[in-house]
């Protein structure tokens, strides 16, 4: 099959990558660029858990054609960190025991990132709603919201 040269920003990274045609950012980032942080669950938009930013705004990766992000910034879990400093987000998860199996978090991080970065005091309903096209099948949502709420109420907070 024919591919084609794809360029744009991975996690503030200039990043070129040779794509066939039709294929998914999903799978383009785990097996093209070898970022593993979004995850495949369903493959078809139900679960969130390839959940990335693409120019600042929430996208299933799952369901975006790769060629569409050429020029534009991707971000994912593997960039939320600051170097060796986690962003406030993944400590609150670790603090509050979050991630059960861990399969849904960078979907949940991602979709909690757009939320903070959108609405930096949000209630709990706020995260609920911004969480609800994640799936968390250990069923752990309470501590997932809680997290979220603390990341953003916690002092030294590192948004961005
Ligand atoms: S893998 Fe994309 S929504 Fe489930
Ligand atoms: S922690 Fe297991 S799916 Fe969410």
């Amino acid at each position: 099959m024919e591919k084609t040269a794809l360029n744009f920003t991975l996690n503030g990274a200039e990043t070129g990558v040779f794509v066939d045609a039709g294929a998914n950012l999903l799978d383009v980032l785990r097996r093209g660029v070898g970022d593993q942080t979004p995850k495949y669950g369903c493959g078809q938009g139900s679960c969130g858990a390839c959940s990335v930013l693409i120019d600042g705004e929430l996208h299933l990766s799952c369901l975006t054609l790769a060629e569409t992000v050429a020029g534009k910034s991707v971000e994912t879990t593997a960039g939320l960190a600051g170097g060796p400093e986690l962003h406030a987000l993944q400590k609150a998860f670790i603090d509050g025991f979050a991630a059960q199996c861990g399969y849904c978090t960078p979907g949940m991080l991602m979709a909690a990132r757009a939320l903070l970065d959108s609405n930096p005091n949000p209630s709990r309903d706020d995260v609920a709603e911004a969480i609800s096209g994640n799936i968390c099948r250990c069923t752990g949502y309470e501590p997932i919201i809680d997290a979220i709420l603390a990341a953003a109420s916690g002092s030294g907070r590192r948004f961005g």
